[in-house]
């Protein structure tokens, strides 16, 4: 059962679907006898929700965040921030999804879950400061809370089905957007395009997209394409897609301040930018220099801005990623110059250690600083209103503008979209993908924990940039990754300008890599088909062995294995230096080995700890005792993805695949289960 609750006068943020009745919070309410919920509406206008845990509790949710499935004993603030150093005192990332499940495993009826719908700051302290409290608070008291209790013996998974069908069905990616995408901030050129998609090929590894980052375009100007360095895009497009290789631009949330330019004009004229309290277009420095902010919160902006991604399906282009939508400000104008004004101050200083620290912190903070998102207005169909109170809707609106516009743009086929920033209501319009992650082992850990906390929450196209963002990789650590990538749906390599670069093919026995992207490819059907059953009956397709196995305690606190899809657990090994790890085996499993583009070995192994070995090259997942999934042949590119050889794999009776034709934008009408049986 749902129940709405109404503060004050919210702002609507259209995350919900569902229309329902509010009702009036009970200030005071007695759950399960011993525990209880404190809500103040306070004088001072904040918002405090106070819950007692107990020991066993377990706290789920929060979507894109830090730490652990099990949310307790760390403070999460919902603030969209980019920020490229993902350690673990942080408390933003670049989504806010304010879903929260408290779980009682010994009472599990009681396990209830809220969604707190307020797009300003949230701050989520789960036993932070007193261990067995969890406080929720929010400087404004205008916002709906949606409360959740199951309608069924199966608590967790039946209150994620009633979130997700209150928050509407999660975007669907075309199918080749399953396939491998090779990415780096640092392609030059169409040449340097084509050199990426001529070793891959003469490599043997199966690829199906490759990443266009800011380079492409003309002094980071959205929707131009910079002819010296790509003389004709739409020629490249055409040339790498009879090989089933799609290129995927980038596009920025800031419109470079340029006299003459389109986009620059167009905006200026009819007032579709961020507004200073004075009316003049607000300035933000990002990656072209000066830009202004499109107001997405204004619909009329929005068909604007989405109605110029057709620029780019024109040349060819069936997919895009949206970045820096937090937004992103390197600087302000006010705060540049507010710092110079105190850099000046204290130059003839003797600065002394508290001075000094606060001098040399000034220039970092000019970036993302939240005085910042004080000083611009958007105008809604709700008024005008400060950014900082609406501050997590920006980068939602940035991709609803396009998802919005490509109903037109590509009504009968599904273009891939994905975005860095979010909030619960995106996940409608694209995927995620979990934002500048570092070429460090316990990156993969966090990649593998985001996935649930994200499905959760409706997102459910997304992964990591594999081999990491910022920093170094290694042979090793991409491997290791690449073994985890190949089941998330989003499957990119991706990293950073100046760091090492990791294509592939850039490391020794490129045979290791190409055949673990071969499983991937095998494994597709299997991925798609468990994809579109998550999106289309509101489930979750990676979920913590307590949703499957509720009654064995002994997988309460397993963070580092997961379930995939209805058939399969991964394990992935995620340290350094290691040739196996421990694996809990919650039910007799089939333990498969994947090794040199085949498979090793399949073992049937009993539930409980087992040691598994897995070599660098090699890949090892688990299919259910009773349960079968269908591999495709190996392919180079889902285009050539046969769905009349597959094979079985497993020791159970049946599968039910769902099939369409890989981009049918009303898979309800075109879609199809086929049962497979193993005979
Ligand atoms: C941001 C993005 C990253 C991209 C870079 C350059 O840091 O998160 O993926 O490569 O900008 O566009």
């Amino acid at each position: 059962m749902i129940q709405k609750y109404q503060f004050g006068a919210p702002f609507e943020t259209d995350a919900v679907v569902k229309k329902l009745q509010s009702n009036k919070y009970p200030t005071q309410t007695i759950v399960n006898g011993t525990t209880k919920i404190i809500l103040t509406e306070d004088k001072s206008h904040s918002f405090t929700w106070t819950y007692t845990l107990k020991d066993t509790d377990i706290v789920y949710g929060l979507g894109e965040a830090n730490r652990g499935i099990n949310k307790r004993g760390w403070i999460y603030k919902s603030w969209c921030t980019d920020d490229p150093v993902h350690t673990e005192n942080k408390e933003s990332l670049y989504g806010a999804h304010n879903f929260i499940m408290i779980y009682h495993p010994e009472t599990p009826d009681s396990t209830f879950a809220l969604f707190f719908d307020y797009p300003g700051k949230v701050t989520f302290d789960i036993g932070y400061t007193k261990t067995n409290e969890l406080k929720i608070q929010i400087e404004d008291n205008n916002l709906y809370v949606y409360e959740i209790t199951p309608d069924n013996s199966s608590p967790l998974t039946n209150i994620i089905t009633q979130f997700r069908a209150l928050i509407g069905q999660s975007y669907l990616p075309p199918r080749w957007a399953f396939g491998m995408g090779q990415s780096r901030w640092g392609y030059k050129n169409a040449n340097d395009i084509r050199t990426v998609y001529q070793k891959y090929k003469q490599a043997g590894i199966p690829l199906d997209s490759i990443y266009l980052d800011i380079d492409y375009m003309v002094n980071y100007k959205d929707f131009t394409i910079d002819t010296q360095k790509f003389p004709s895009l739409k020629d490249l497009v055409l040339e790498l897609k009879k090989d089933g290789v799609r290129l995927v631009p980038i596009i920025d949330a800031g419109v470079k301040i340029e006299e003459n330019y389109d986009i620059y004009e167009e905006g200026k004229t009819h007032d579709f930018f961020c507004k200073r309290k004075d009316g003049t277009n607000f300035v933000a420095g990002v990656w072209p220099g000066k830009t202004h902010f499109p107001d997405f919160l204004n619909p009329e902006v929005r068909s604007w801005f989405g109605s110029k991604y057709k620029i780019l399906t024109d040349e060819g282009i069936e997919g895009f990623w949206n970045d820096m939508n937090e937004p992103a400000i390197f600087y302000s104008e006010e705060g540049l110059s507010e710092t110079f004004t105190k850099l000046k101050e204290c130059e003839k200083e003797n600065l002394d250690i508290k001075s000094f620290f606060q001098t040399r912190s000034l220039m970092h903070s000019i970036s993302n600083n939240e005085k910042d998102y004080k000083r611009f207005y958007h105008k809604t169909t709700q008024g005008i209103i400060c950014h900082d109170k609406l501050h997590n809707l920006f980068g939602y609106n940035m991709t609803r503008a396009a998802g919005e516009a490509f109903k037109t743009i590509s009504p009968d086929k599904r273009l891939l979209m994905f975005s860095r920033s979010s909030y619960i209501g995106m996940h409608r319009y694209g995927g995620i993908w979990m934002g500048d992650n570092q070429s460090w082992w316990q990156h993969i850990l966090l990649n593998l924990k985001m996935l649930p906390s994200l499905n959760m929450c409706g997102f459910l196209y997304t992964g990591a940039d594999t081999g990491g963002f910022g920093g170094n990789t290694t042979r090793d650590l991409l491997l290791r990754w690449y073994a985890l990538s190949i089941f998330t749906p989003l499957f990119r390599n991706h990293s950073a300008l100046g760091t090492r670069e990791q294509e592939c093919y850039q490391f020794e026995q490129t045979n290791d890599f190409k055949s673990i992207v071969q499983l991937r490819y095998r494994l597709i059907p299997y991925l798609y088909s468990e994809y579109m059953k998550a999106a289309l009956n509101n489930t979750m397709m990676f979920r913590p062995l307590t949703f499957d196995y509720p009654k064995d305690f002994r997988v309460l606190e397993i963070e580092d294995q997961l379930m995939l899809g209805n058939e399969i657990m991964i394990a992935p090994i995620y340290t350094q230096n290691t040739r196996g790890r421990y694996v809990y085996l919650p039910e007799n499993m089939t333990k498969i080995v994947w090794q040199d583009g085949e498979i090793l070995s399949t073992k049937s192994l009993t539930k409980g700890d087992n040691y598994i070995e897995c070599d660098l090259n090699q890949v090892v997942f688990f299919i259910k005792g009773n349960a079968i999934i269908p591999l495709a042949p190996i392919c180079n590119c889902t285009d050539k993805l046969d769905y009349s050889k597959l094979e079985i794999l497993g020791e159970g009776a049946s599968y039910e695949l769902y099939t369409d034709n890989g981009f049918t934008t009303n898979p309800k009408k075109d879609g199809m289960i086929r049962i497979l049986k193993n005979t």
